[in-house]
This record gives structure tokens, C-alpha cells and sequence, in this order.
């Protein structure tokens, strides 16, 4: 039964992300109700009573299990499913598997939510937003993909133990694929004020800027990491998920580097990649398109031609 007030999320996939972030969203508290829904229904049924069990000690959430029909009126939809990637595979090369899904997929989503923002998270995340805005015919700023809102906090998280500093005190941003061709903006970074270069010359007491390539390829090399010892990413990706489902529900206009579609900013259109992008109630409002260093911008153009390659590829 739909709750007459309360934010409604529905998660698609109860697989390793869809599950821990259903786990993630119940703890923060920003819905009154959680639908998780995947072809293996016993295995949804399974998470989504296992979360429920924890109504003890967070605020007041029903979290259950169900088809497409038990979506109806979500608020938001996140599209989990589809496969992962294996040691050694490129988010790249889930496109013909996850494309499939997704065509049983969307239709159904739309059919039951046909005013909700659908947030996919599957990979290649860029490239299956973009789908995912085609298949539905919803206006762009109610499809969005979680981009490299993730990444973004890993290039955060290297900054801080570089610098010793909160990771929350340091500002920036990956751009362009949630992918090897993401790239880490300098020009938009700053830690109180200051660029990267000057924090590390006047605070940090250091003028070894090694670090501008280190980090980033660590970031890049993150999942591949992880996927080589544990199999998968789960957690991380789950508090991204939930800072996105935040933004909106509560109508932050945050600024978030979620995959949005390009319009013709910084020259690029018909795609969508990760840029930072308002987010607020009505979606995905508005792209900043700030000023990037020329090399950036040549590298956000390189990233978005390989999605667009991609997308012909696949006969999008
Ligand atoms: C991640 O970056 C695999 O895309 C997933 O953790």
C-alpha cells in the first residue's frame, strides 16, 4: 500500500549494489518506504527482509520485496540490475549484456512511475542513462545517472590522507565517464580556498605535486582493485546512491557530478556524462558548466567521444 505521505524509493536489482543500497537508504532515513524488485524473487524477498528487521533503530521505513506493479508512484527509481564487471573487464564491456536488461527493464519502470526521477547506477553508467533516456521518453532531467558522484569522493578521500585534512573539507570534482577516460579537475578544486598546488606549497609544506598524477589514477584504479580482491564494490557506491536520493528528495539543489546530458556545453551534446549538475526535487536541473583548463576540456571531449562510439556500437 502506497503511503499517503513519505518518499517512496523503489530499487531494481537486489544484486550486491541494489541491496546494500537499499541497506544504506533505510539508515538515512530519507524514505517512508522501499520496494527492492529482481528477477530472483526469493533473493529479494530475502534482502528486503533482512533490512526490515532493522525497524528497531532507524526512523520508521516498510521496506519489502515486489514486482514492477508494487513500484507504482516511486519517487524515485534506481536502476541497479544488470551484470558487474568481472577481473580484468572494462565497465565498457557490460554494454550488450546490461542493454538487454534494460530493455525489459525501463518499459516497466515507466509504465508504473511515469512521474518518478529514474537514477541508474548499472554499468557502463553513462552509456545505460543515456538508454535508459531514450527508452523511457522522459525529459533528461528526470533521468540521471550516478556518474562519478562516487569517484568524486574517492579523489576526495585520496586528497584528505594526502593532506592529512577531512575529506569533506576538500572541493572537486571527476568529470566526463564514471570510467578510464574520468578526469580529475584541478580547476575546480580547492581546500579552503586554495588550489591543490598552493594548499600543498603553503600548508602542507611540500612542492612535490606527484600527486596530481598519482591520486587520479589511483581513483581510476579503485574498482579494478576491489573487483581483484572482493569480486565487487557495494558499499561506497550505496552512500553515493543515497547522497544523490537525498539531493533530490529534500530539494537541495546540491551540486553533484552526476551523468547528465550534455546540450551543447563545452561543446559537447547528445550524451550524457559526469559534470557537476544542480540537483533538486524536479531532478537533474542544470549543468555548471564552469571554466576547465583546456586540457580538461580536450579530455571531457576525448571521454565523451568514446561514449558516443560506444552508443553507435550498440546501434543507439
Ligand atoms: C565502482 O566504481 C564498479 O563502477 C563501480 O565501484
Amino acid at each position: 500500500m502506497r503511503k499517503e505521505k513519505g518518499n517512496k524509493i523503489s530499487v531494481i536489482g537486489a544484486g550486491f549494489v541494489g541491496s546494500t543500497t537499499a541497506y544504506a537508504l533505510f539508515m538515512s532515513g530519507i524514505a517512508s518506504e522501499i520496494v527492492i524488485v529482481d528477477i530472483n524473487k526469493d533473493k529479494a524477498e530475502g534482502e528486503a527482509m533482512d533490512i526490515a528487521h532493522g525497524a528497531a533503530f532507524v526512523k520508521s521505513c516498510d521496506v519489502t520485496a515486489g514486482d514492477y506493479v508494487d513500484t507504482k508512484d516511486s519517487d524515485i527509481v534506481v536502476i541497479t540490475a544488470g551484470l558487474g564487471q568481472k577481473p580484468g573487464e572494462t565497465r565498457l564491456d557490460l554494454i550488450s549484456k546490461n542493454l538487454s536488461v534494460f530493455k525489459s527493464i525501463v518499459p516497466e519502470v515507466v509504465k508504473y512511475n511515469p512521474n518518478a526521477i529514474i537514477l541508474v547506477v548499472s554499468n557502463p553508467v553513462d552509456v545505460l542513462t543515456y538508454i535508459t533516456y531514450k527508452l523511457s521518453g522522459f525529459p533528461s532531467e528526470r533521468v540521471i545517472g550516478s556518474g562519478t558522484v562516487l569517484d568524486t569522493s574517492r579523489l576526495k578521500y585520496e586528497l584528505g590522507k594526502h593532506f592529512d585534512i577531512d575529506a569533506r573539507n576538500v572541493h572537486s570534482y571527476i568529470i566526463g565517464e564514471h570510467g578510464d577516460s574520468e578526469i580529475a579537475a584541478w580547476s575546480l578544486t580547492n581546500i579552503a580556498g586554495m588550489s591543490a598546488e598552493e594548499y600543498s606549497e603553503k600548508i602542507a609544506g611540500s612542492t612535490d605535486m606527484s600527486f596530481k598524477t598519482t591520486i587520479p589514477k589511483n581513483v581510476v584504479d579503485a574498482a579494478y582493485k576491489m573487483i581483484e580482491k572482493k569480486g565487487y564494490t557495494n558499499y561506497a557506491v550505496a552512500l553515493a546512491v543515497t547522497r544523490i536520493c537525498t539531493a533530490i528528495l529534500r530539494d537541495e539543489d546540491a551540486i553533484l557530478s552526476t551523468s547528465t546530458l550534455f546540450t551543447g556545453q563545452y561543446g559537447i551534446d547528445d550524451v550524457y556524462l559526469a559534470i557537476p549538475t544542480v540537483i533538486n526535487r524536479a531532478g537533474a536541473t542544470k549543468i555548471v558548466d564552469s571554466h576547465l583548463l583546456p586540457e580538461e576540456q580536450e579530455r571531457l571531449q576525448a571521454s565523451a567521444n568514446i561514449l558516443k562510439k560506444h552508443l553507435n556500437e550498440a546501434g543507439i
